[in-house]
C-alpha cells in the first residue's frame, strides 16, 4: 500500500528517556508528545525498543489524551528480542503485540523491521523468519504498510531487491556531508515505494553546530568531515541563514524523499522546526555546498 506521509515526520527515539512511569519527568514527556500528535505533521515515529519502550508508552499515554483520531499517526518499528535477540516470524508478531499495548492501538498505518542486525537478509526472508511475520500482519489488514529502516545501504538494498516493501528509511546517509543514499532512494523511488530520509541533522551536529556537537551519526566525526561542516557553516553565517535550516531544506527539497525524519522531544523543538521550514534558502547556498560537498574524499 502506498502510503502519503507529509513532507517532515517527527522522529521520537529520544523521547521517554529515563522516565519513570508517573513520574513529573514522565508528564513532561506526555506534554510534549501531545504537542506532537496535535501537530501538522502526519507522522509520529517510534520503535518497540526507542527509550528501552518508554517511548512507545509516553506515545500512548498522549494518544489517550488526545483522542483516537491521532492513533493512525504513529508509525513504529519491530525490535528483536532484547533478551534472546531472536528475530524471526513469531518475534515479529510478538513486538508488534508489545508495541499495540503500549500505544493502545490495534492496528497501525506502517510498521517498519528495525535494524536486523541479529539475522542475515537471507535467514530475514525464508519461511518463518522475521519477513513473512510483516508480511502476515499486512495480509491480515492490522498493517497498511511495511518497511525497512536499518543500516547499512547495501542491506538496504538487497532488501528492496525483494520486492515485499512498501517503504524504506534510511538515516543519516543523505544529509549535507554524506549523500550514499542517493542510489538506494532511486531504487526505492523506481519501485514506487515511499521514502523516509532520518537524521537530516546528522543527529545533532547539522543543527546544533560543529561547536556544540562532537558527533556525526554518532560516532566521532573524521577531522576531514568536520571541516567540512564548519565551511558550509561560514557559507551558511555569511548569508544569514542557520546551518540547521540549509541542512533541513536539503532534505525537503530532494524529489528522492517523500518525508524527512526529524528527531523531535520537546514543544520548543518543535516550534524550532516549524521555524526552520518556513526560512527560504537562496539559490547560491546550494552551489556553494555542493562545491563543499564535491571536496569531500
Ligand atoms: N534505524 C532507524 O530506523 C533509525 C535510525 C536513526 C533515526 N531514526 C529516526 O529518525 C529520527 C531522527 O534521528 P536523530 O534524532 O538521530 O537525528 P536528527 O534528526 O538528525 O537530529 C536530532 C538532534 O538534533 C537536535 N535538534 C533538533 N532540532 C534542533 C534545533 N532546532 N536546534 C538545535 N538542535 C536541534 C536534537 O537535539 P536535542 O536533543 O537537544 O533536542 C537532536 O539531538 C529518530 O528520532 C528516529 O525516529 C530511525
Amino acid at each position: 500500500m502506498k502510503i502519503a506521509p507529509s513532507p517532515v515526520t517527527l522522529g521520537t527515539s529520544g523521547l521517554g528517556r529515563g522516565t519513570e512511569p508517573g513520574s513529573p519527568e514522565e508528564q513532561a514527556a506526555v506534554d510534549s508528545a501531545v504537542a506532537l500528535f496535535e501537530s501538522a505533521h502526519t507522522y509520529v515515529d517510534t520503535s518497540n525498543n526507542y527509550s528501552e519502550g518508554r517511548s512507545e508508552a509516553v506515545l500512548g499515554l498522549a494518544l489517550q489524551r488526545v483522542g483516537a483520531d491521532a492513533e493512525p499517526h504513529v508509525v513504529t518499528k519491530v525490535d528483536e528480542d532484547p533478551e534472546t535477540r531472536a528475530f524471526d516470524r513469531d518475534r515479529v508478531l510478538r513486538s508488534f503485540e508489545e508495541s499495540c499495548a503500549r500505544l493502545g492501538v490495534d492496528t497501525l498505518p506502517l510498521l517498519h523491521f528495525h535494524d536486523p542486525y541479529a539475522v542475515t537478509v537471507s535467514e530475514a526472508m525464508a519461511p518463518g523468519g522475521a519477513v513473512e511475520g510483516l508480511i502476515e500482519l499486512r495480509d491480515a489488514g492490522v498493517v497498511g504498510a511495511i518497511g525497512i529502516a536499518t543500516y547499512p545501504i547495501d542491506e538496504m538494498t538487497e532488501y528492496i531487491g525483494t520486492g515485499v516493501f512498501d517503504a524504506v528509511l534510511s538515516h543519516n546517509c543523505f544529509t549535507l556531508v554524506d549523500r550514499s543514499a542517493t542510489p538506494l532512494f532511486e531504487d526505492a523511488r523506481a519501485r514506487g515505494m515511499t521514502v523516509f530520509n532520518a537524521a537530516p541533522f546528522g543527529s545533532g551536529i547539522l543543527a546544533k553546530g560543529s561547536a556544540a556537537a562532537s558527533t556525526y551519526a554518532y560516532r566521532e566525526p573524521s577531522a576531514e568531515l568536520l571541516g567540512r561542516v564548519v565551511k558550509m557553516e561560514e557559507v551558511c553565517a555569511a548569508h544569514g541563514v542557520p546551518l540547521a535550516a540549509v541542512a533541513l531544506h536539503f532534505s525537503l527539497r530532494s524529489p528522492l524523499v517523500d518525508s524527512t525524519v526529524v528527531g523531535i522531544k520537546t514543544e520548543r523543538r518543535l516550534h524550532e522546526l516549524n521555524e526552520l521550514m518556513a526560512i527560504e534558502i537562496p539559490d547560491e547556498i546550494w552551489v556553494s555546498i555542493e562545491e563543499i560537498q564535491a571536496t569531500a574524499i
